[in-house]
């Protein structure tokens, strides 16, 4: 069975390990193991004292039960603890769906947000709902959704804080959205990976998990708290019959967590006010630079600020930004990612805020600007 080629992955695969100057990724700053065990306390010699043996499938109940404590009515037995995140999108398409059911998918997307439904249910089952751009942002249009609801559409699948476009609904949009679930008893896959990136001046909004009876939440520590290397992720599912489907299709995909991760993420769990901090300040710090450098180029470059989350979609006045991109990581080793990976058109970059490495990147990329007759479209 054919699945698309999961782009944004082929395109890091490219380059991450090999470009030194890097604007474009979604994750924050990582710590090594040494450090986050300081962090948190807790002696080194600890790790090596964790067993190598099978784990238990549904993840570690006491990390099961520290995770529940940031849901105000999920409970451990709700959580189901992933192998990596990227893996609970497969799970949820296989556990929910049938071939031939609809799905609806906010669009522009992290890529498997849209590849791995098309593959379960067929890509003409899966429709997008489009973000509207407006003058200053980006607009979810409630009306569009709506008319895309057929008697066949199962689930709904969107990503707050949204990648690329940096958007959070406020409260009042999440209701809304909760209730457009309920109403035609949808399933709502919410991908949170990026949950807690707040900026300061927006709303916080709850976790889906709180507030929909009928959500699957993807959550983990790649993003919010800088921890990509653990490769830990967990899905939250209140409704036992998924949950249970879920748990069946995952033997056939890992079976159990990793065991130092489990270990790893309990810890980093322990100090996950202090690490999301850390991001968000770094966040903040990155924006304001780079709103001052797009305030210097206004001609070449559209600027929209993200409310919240680690990236931003960017409009940038070139003929192509993948041309425009692979001959500039060539030439001066600076890294921009075209959006087209996410299913945006040729004029969009994603930026990423989270690195502490950005303020060198962008001097780069500002001297590549400047030594280079940029044609804009
Ligand atoms: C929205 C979204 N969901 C899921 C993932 C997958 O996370 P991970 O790479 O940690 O498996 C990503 C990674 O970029 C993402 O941006």
């Amino acid at each position: 069975m054919k699945i698309a080629p999961f782009a944004t992955e082929h395109f890091f695969a490219e380059y991450e390990f090999t470009t030194p100057y890097q604007l474009c990724n979604s994750d924050c700053e990582t710590v090594t193991i040494a450090e986050l065990l300081a962090m948190a306390e807790v002696d080194l010699a600890e790790l090596g004292q964790v067993s190598l043996g099978y784990t238990e499938s549904q993840g570690n109940p006491q990390l099961r039960r520290a995770l529940a404590t940031s849901y105000a009515t999920a409970s451990p037995d709700d959580i189901v603890v992933l192998g990596t995140p990227v893996e609970g999108i497969y799970l949820a398409a296989r556990a929910l769906l049938e071939p031939d059911d609809e799905v609806i998918v906010l669009s522009p997307a992290y890529d498997a947000l849209i590849n791995m439904f098309e593959h379960v249910v067929g890509t003409s089952n899966v429709k997008k709902w489009q973000f509207q751009s407006t003058a200053t942002g980006w607009k979810l249009d409630f009306d569009a959704l709506a008319q895309k609801i057929t008697s066949k559409t199962k689930l709904l699948v969107v990503n707050f804080p949204h990648n690329p476009t940096g958007y959070l609904p406020t409260p009042d949009q999440l209701t809304q959205l909760v209730q457009i679930v309920e109403q035609h008893n949808l399933w709502l896959f919410y991908d949170e990976m990026y949950h807690g990136l707040i900026h300061s001046g927006t709303p916080p909004i709850p976790s889906a998990a709180d507030v929909c009876q009928r959500a699957v939440v993807l959550s983990g520590l790649s993003k919010t708290y800088g921890l990509p290397g653990l490769r830990t992720g967990w899905l939250v599912i209140q409704d036992e019959a998924p949950r249970q489907n879920v748990m069946n299709w995952k033997f056939y995909t890992s079976i159990c967590p990793p065991a130092p991760s489990e270990f790893l993420a309990l810890a980093a769990w322990q100090v996950r006010e202090q690490l999301r901090q850390k991001n968000i300040a770094q966040i903040e710090q990155n924006l304001a630079l780079a709103e001052q450098f797009f305030e210097r180029w206004p001609d070449l470059f559209g600027w929209k600020r993200p409310h919240a989350g680690s990236v931003a979609l960017v409009k940038m006045n070139v003929p192509s930004v993948t041309q425009f991109a692979t001959r500039m990581a060539a030439e001066a080793g600076v890294l921009i990612h075209p959006a087209t990976t996410l299913g945006s058109d040729d004029h969009h970059m994603r930026m990423g805020f989270g690195r502490a490495a950005f303020a060198t990147a962008l001097t780069q990329f500002e001297n590549y600007l400047q030594q280079n007759r940029i044609p804009l479209t």
